[in-house]
């Protein structure tokens, strides 16, 4: 079934927003063959808005790359470089951040716990949010929802037996069982449109801050990186498990605000599927993983912990702004 909607899909580099950044923006747009030279990454904050904008820039080579940059970047050693020296104190950040341990269950049965109210975005939509903080919310989590479920189809080839058949299961409702139109990744943009949102990919990049631009560098970073199979698993297993309750909550919000049909499909279909997806995560995947690789255990309890980390300083950005009387966004929509 062919695509209905005209989008734009290759993002514009964005300015920077720092000096790494900024160097990186300006060698994008020379050709590798040039050899422009590169900055050194020193004494960065490993949340702050330049390191991750660089990353994202370096990770999304990886994607769909940028309108008018060589995709040769992609491969370049120098270029490989740098990301490594932007991984490496984000992920020393990460690790320092999260209690670790390898007790995945324990992590996985506290994720069942509903989260303090007043800490959660969907709970504040819900009770007190207005149409122009939905509107922010959406436009930030489209940095990830445009790429919904890529960066976990890097772990298929790195799993054996029945986690990779159970993942694979879990992808293919991502990616819309077949059918185009049904990719979850389409319905958020049929949910932009809907909102009177721009649905080009990756286009509210410049407006997104650094929180939430970390939580989709993780997904790239666990997903690029085999040694970190675990850890996106682990991931994984967090969004599906914390996904189905902040669906409906959604769902509610955007139905008490008359939100067109298009803005209420993508997390109804999300209540339904990520109710399968939960058991399947934690039964199929999880469960098999760590009895085939149990050495992995570390890894798959830190993926969920670095989630729950992120996604907690993202949602105390956002109402940290909203109950400022600010908007969430570094540019307004
Ligand atoms: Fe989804
Ligand atoms: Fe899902």
């Amino acid at each position: 079934m062919a695509d209905s909607q005209a989008f734009a899909c290759t993002a514009v580099l964005p300015p920077p927003r720092g000096e790494v950044s900024a160097a990186l923006v300006e060698i994008l747009r020379r050709l590798p063959a040039e050899h422009p030279s590169f900055p050194d990454v020193v004494d960065p904050d490993p949340y702050g808005e330049d390191l991750q904008l660089a990353l994202h820039l370096c990770y999304e080579l990886h994607y769909h790359g940028f309108e008018a940059v060589d995709p040769a970047w992609e491969w370049d050693p120098e270029l490989l470089r740098l990301r490594a020296e932007l991984e490496r104190p984000f992920l020393d950040a990460l690790r320092g951040d999260v209690k670790g341990g390898e007790d995945v269950r324990e992590e996985l049965s506290r994720l069942l716990i509903e989260p303090i109210e007043a800490a959660d975005i969907s709970q504040y939509l819900l009770q007190e949010g207005d149409w122009a903080q939905l509107r922010e919310y959406l436009a930030q989590r489209s940095i990830y929802h445009h790429k919904e479920g890529d960066p976990h189809a890097w772990a298929i080839p790195r799993l054996f037996g029945q986690e990779k058949a159970s993942l694979v299961a879990v992808e293919f409702d991502e990616f819309g069982g077949g059918r185009g139109e049904r990719l979850h990744a389409q319905l958020f943009r049929d949910l932009l449109t809907g909102a009177g949102l721009d649905n080009g990919y990756l286009h509210y990049l410049d407006s997104t801050p650094a929180p939430m631009l970390a939580v989709v560098n993780m997904m790239s970073l666990f997903g690029l990186h085999r040694r970190w199979r675990g850890a996106l698993v682990g991931q994984l297993a967090n969004a599906e498990i914390t996904s189905s309750p902040s669906a409906r909550r959604m769902v509610e919000a955007l139905e008490k605000l008359n939100a067109p049909i298009e803005c209420v499909r993508f997390y109804a279909e999300h209540v339904e599927a990520d109710a399968v997806h939960e058991q399947v995560m934690r039964h199929d995947v999880v469960e098999n993983l760590l009895r085939h690789e149990p050495a992995l255990a570390e890894s798959v309890a830190f993926g969920i912990q670095a989630t729950n980390l992120l996604e907690d300083r993202f949602s105390a950005h956002v109402l940290g702004s909203w109950r400022a009387g600010q908007s969430s966004l570094r540019v307004t929509t």
